[in-house]
């Protein structure tokens, strides 16, 4: 299929765009190279530099007999959003502009040309504070911070253009991302990362001299938070996946991308240390305002509809490929 991914040079779009040219698929990236890195671009996709909210590009983009691209696009994937949480709450106008007024201009311009399968970049932080554990895709969605507020309300959006236009969507619900390409073809850094793994592997890098632990005061195994990490290259199947779904199968999907295992900040330090061979020094602070002590998913919708098994995400296997890229 001719495939158009928005963020196709970021850093869960680029694992993406090399899973489906693996899969035959044709590939068109456009980046703005805001946070995407040339680097990680698979040189068998073809990329367009520019950026979304440039509508008139977007449109010719779309339109594909103007832009040369192999006719217009059978589906669309789009990664490119801002999605810091802790910054969407200072900023809301910047994720307003970024994440919800882009994506509805995209959906209206797919709509003029046709474009009808979308495969959305969604979040565990739609859920908000869990009411049980394992959240499944039925759990309350009241979103505790505007970057998840963002991707509720696009989801809720693709769930009324598929009744009144016939979009055919896939919600894609991502606890937390980590990882690099286990085939080591990806190895552009995300710069100044504000998530656990990135910042653990800089430490252990030496280009962080230590990092803090955000409380150690939770009702949990060793009183540090829980999250479900799920790999990168476990993403990327699931996406390719979930667009053959929706072309073959005609019907929408919403589904958590997880593994329903959870790993506490202290045990990912811990197998941090003995893969890297060297202390990671830290020090144990205050807890992060809006942190839940745990979040972990239930993954058996993804399974039993796509047939998706996540295969890298253990912690093993999550911090040697990381180390890979930061040593
Ligand atoms: C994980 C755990 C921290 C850094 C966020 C977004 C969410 C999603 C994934 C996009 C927490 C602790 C972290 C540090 C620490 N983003 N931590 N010291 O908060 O679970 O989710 O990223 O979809 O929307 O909210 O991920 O990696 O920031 O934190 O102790 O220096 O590690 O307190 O318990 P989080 P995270």
């Amino acid at each position: 299929m001719n495939i158009l991914v928005i963020g196709g040079a970021g850093y869960i779009g680029s694992h993406i765009v090399y899973e489906l040219n693996d899969a035959g698929h044709q590939v068109t990236i456009l980046d703005n190279f805001s946070t995407g890195l040339r680097e990680n671009v698979d040189a068998r996709a073809t990329l367009v530099e520019g950026d979304m909210q440039d509508l008139t590009l977007l449109d010719r983009l779309l339109d594909g007999e103007a832009s040369g691209s192999a006719g217009t696009f059978d589906s669309v994937i789009h990664f490119a959003a801002l999605k810091a949480a802790g910054e969407s709450m200072e900023k809301p106008e910047r994720y307003t502009r970024a994440n919800l007024i882009a994506t509805m201009n995209l959906l209206n311009l797919m709509m003029r040309h046709g474009i009808k399968n979308f495969v959305f970049s969604s979040s565990a932080a739609t859920y908000g504070s869990p009411e049980y554990l394992p959240i499944d895709e039925k759990h309350p969605q009241k979103p505790i911070n505007y970057y998840g507020y963002t991707k509720l309300v696009i989801e809720q959006t693709m769930e009324w253009y598929s009744r009144l236009k016939g979009l055919r969507y896939a919600a894609l619900r991502y606890f937390n991302a980590a990882g690099y390409d286990v085939q080591g073809r990806i190895t552009g850094k995300e710069q100044n990362p504000a998530n656990l793994l990135p910042i653990v592997m800089e430490v252990a890098a030496g280009s962080r001299p230590k990092m803090q632990v955000f409380g150690s005061d939770y009702p949990t195994r060793d009183g540090t938070c829980i999250r479900d990490y799920i790999h990168v290259n476990d993403l990327a199947t699931a996406h390719v996946k979930a667009m053959e779904y929706l072309a073959s199968e005609n019907r929408d999907l919403t589904l958590n991308l997880a593994t329903g295992e959870g790993y506490t900040v202290l045990e990912v330090i811990k197998e941090a240390e003995r893969v890297c061979g060297r202390p990671i020094p830290h020090d144990i602070t205050d807890r992060r305002p809006g942190d839940p002590a745990e979040l972990v998913a239930a993954s058996g919708q993804a399974r039993e509809t796509i047939g998706w098994k996540a295969r890298h995400s253990d912690l093993k296997q999550l911090v040697e490929s990381m180390w890979n890229v930061y040593k």
